[in-house]
């Protein structure tokens, strides 16, 4: 594959833009400056710089995000930062055929909830995760106002009816972790579901965080705001739907 066509595909800008950073000499691979835009390299996990700043090639891209209070999970927020923000600029405009460029998040968080999203530019993958069908679990960590009991549990996990949504919706696994806090299993997402949940059984969420999807967990050492790739193997941990 070209270089230019490499870095293109990368999200490194219009092929013009990747032409010129080419000749203009600000992309090396292995350590040396390649300055022939047509010099063809194998892509597969090519790792090269653009002005100095590391990249290693992915065909497709699969990423986890520690997300911070304080961000929205959409491409044009109202009020708040995008998450977007908190990814490169080659993660956010990679071309996507016949669709929006960049990396999309699967699954929204809201503003205030903190934690583990997984974000992809593959279609199919995208579409798998999201879909109710699929009923990948989600573990949320939950903060409560008011404190949590015996009878709350038991309803979460029975089934409860959202206001306006007549069917009930019920937990597949709810843990007492504290005088104010559980941990809640959820195989679907509807809109502010935890929140709605807790409200449904007399009680207001303070906290909430996701920890969990499928079997992958929020890595410790992936700090608020940092992203990082998702290897082939956490690939699959996010969307197997044992619980
Ligand atoms: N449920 C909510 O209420 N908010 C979230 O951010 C995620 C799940």
């Amino acid at each position: 594959m070209q270089l230019q066509e490499i870095l293109y595909s990368q999200g490194f800008g219009p092929r013009r833009v990747c032409l010129g950073l080419v000749e203009h000499g600000l992309v090396s691979v292995a350590g040396s400056r390649v300055d022939d835009p047509f010099a063809e390299f194998d892509p597969d996990e090519l790792a090269f710089t653009v002005e100095g700043k590391p990249w290693t090639y992915h065909a497709k891209a699969y990423v986890i995000l520690h997300k911070p209070a304080g961000y929205e999970t959409s491409q044009k927020p109202s009020a708040w930062p995008s998450i977007y923000t908190l990814l490169p600029a080659p993660l956010r405009q990679r071309p996507n055929k016949g669709s929006t460029p960049g990396v999309q998040a699967i699954g929204r968080l809201d503003q205030d909830t903190t934690g583990l999203l997984v974000l992809s530019d593959d279609g199919v993958f995208i579409h798998r995760m999201s879909s109710p069908k699929h009923h990948v679990p989600k573990e949320y960590q939950v903060e409560t106002a008011d404190p949590v009991d015996e009878r709350q549990v038991r309803r979460l996990l029975e089934g409860v009816v959202l206001v306006d949504d007549p069917k009930p919706v019920r937990a597949a696994a709810c843990v007492q972790t504290g005088s104010h806090s559980l941990a809640l299993t959820l195989t679907e997402g509807k809109y502010h579901q935890v929140k709605r949940m807790l409200a449904a059984v007399g009680n207001r969420v303070t906290g909430l965080h996701r920890s969990r999807i499928g079997r992958l967990e929020l890595p410790r050492e992936l700090r608020q705001g940092e992203w990082r790739w998702l290897s082939a193997d956490e690939l699959g941990m996010a969307a197997d739907r044992g619980k």
